[in-house]
């Protein structure tokens, strides 16, 4: 019997980052690319990657399953490292109504926003939101994505974080799952009504109640680190308090206010720094001298008509920088792969290389994995996406639209344009 995980990419061009941990500056630009290629994945895990000609002789004789790439391109599979992607209801009123001028912020603080997507998810039943975000999944499969982080953060109390947590448990440990889910307890997203002028008891609460009951069921620890919302001090207590407990951080940083959120995930040694439009040039300073990741989300920039974050800058400067989508029923509802690489070579001046290093090993790196996947190596996860292409510069000029031919997660094809003939 073929075992299930056993796989042979054959006649494929090999393009992808190299490495162990992100790629700072300028190494994002360098790509191996390898043509007259085979990758050989065995038991989920690649045990071949190069020349065709060299495949080891033992795998020719095995009985892996064979896919013919026939020339195409094939890259690591995305890493989608910031998410929100489980969560009730939706907003289109209030985005209609930024569409008419009234700010993200205005929203919020007049008790939209965030604060209506935790009413809904708390009124949510357990399967309502697992369902919904196993929908959200498939359409992530579909453009490539093999692994991808979900938040909490729409509970904002103890049992309905809880119930956050679980359905992305629930996801992640699935062993029909079609890629590989990280979560990250949210708790500290939005001052819930309840706790109203009272932030510091609300994080007092986090701290004392959630935080200890959730280190079995998140992997990282997160918070939206904004002027009127969680501002600096409470977020050093807070994210202090998750680090001692074991918590990977990452932080919501200098999204709307230059409030010093880049420089506070570098100080408690945070896995990522995310969002960055408005990061200050010391936080640029410190990120270059860390190993903390700045993960650009152009999707979010787009969606609330604001400039993008400063990608060239941080580049240049010498920072790793990711990329991912942020997809959320908020400030960004979309989960778009296609659109957030046109946007990234378009709109942030980032090359196609870098780009894909963003995208792949970077992301990696930003979830504390760029060791198990985000390369085509020998050893990593057998995670690849092969393109309808046989040139990797057709993912920005095919503006928005998917160039992903198949998915292979784990050494699973989880998706296949071509066998969806009706
Ligand atoms: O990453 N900034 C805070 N959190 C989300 C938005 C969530 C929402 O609006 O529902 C973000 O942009
Ligand atoms: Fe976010």
């Amino acid at each position: 019997m073929m075992a299930e995980k056993n796989l042979i990419i054959l006649n494929t061009v090999i393009v992808t980052p190299l490495g162990n941990r992100a790629l700072k500056g300028e190494e994002m630009n360098r790509l191996a690319v390898v043509s007259d290629a085979s990758i050989v994945i065995e038991n989920g895990i690649i045990v071949y990657c190069g020349k065709a000609k060299e495949v080891p002789q033992k795998y020719m004789k095995a009985n892996f399953k064979i896919v013919d790439a026939e020339g195409r391109v094939s890259m690591p599979g995305f890493v989608d490292s910031h998410t929100h992607l489980t969560f009730g209801g939706y907003r289109p009123d209030e985005f209609a109504e930024r569409l008419k001028g009234r700010t993200y912020m205005e929203i919020m603080e007049n008790g939209g926003g965030i604060q209506s997507t935790v009413n809904a998810t708390r009124n949510a039943h357990f399967s309502e939101l697992l369902a919904k975000s196993e929908w959200f999944i498939d359409r992530a499969v579909e453009m490539g994505v093999t692994t991808v982080e979900v938040k909490t953060g729409y509970g904002l109390d103890f049992e309905s974080e809880s119930k956050m947590l679980d359905v992305i448990g629930s996801i992640a440990s699935n062993p029909n799952r079609k890629l590989n889910v990280v979560s990250t307890f949210l708790g500290a997203h939005a001052v819930p009504s309840e706790y109203c002028g009272r932030t510091e008891k609300y994080v007092d609460y986090i701290i004392n109640e959630m935080l200890p009951a959730f280190k079995e069921k998140a992997r990282f620890c997160d918070i939206f680190t904004e002027k009127n919302v969680f501002e600096i001090e409470d977020s050093r207590r807070l994210l202090k308090a998750a680090k001692n407990l074991g918590y990977g951080l990452k932080i919501h940083a200098d999204e709307i206010v230059a409030l010093g959120g880049a420089e506070l995930a570098v100080e408690l040694g945070a896995v990522s720094a995310d969002h960055l439009l408005h990061v200050r040039d010391k936080g640029i300073e410190a990120l270059s001298a860390s190993e903390t990741v700045a993960t650009l989300l152009p999707l979010t920039a787009f969606s609330l008509k604001e400039s993008f974050a400063p990608a060239r800058k941080l580049i240049d400067a010498g920072c790793a920088v990711a990329l991912a989508t942020d997809l959320n029923p908020g400030s960004c509802f979309s989960g778009s792969i296609p659109l957030t690489i046109a946007l990234a070579c378009i709109h942030m001046d980032m090359t196609v290389e870098e780009t894909i290093t963003a995208l792949t090993l970077n992301g990696a790196a930003a979830l504390d994995m760029a060791d198990e996947t985000g390369s085509l190596e020998k050893g990593k996860r057998g995670d690849v996406v092969i393109l309808d292409f046989d040139n990797y510069n057709m993912l920005p000029y095919y503006v928005g639209m998917s160039c992903v031919r198949t998915t292979v997660s784990d050494g699973l094809v989880v998706f296949d344009r071509m066998k969806n003939n009706y």
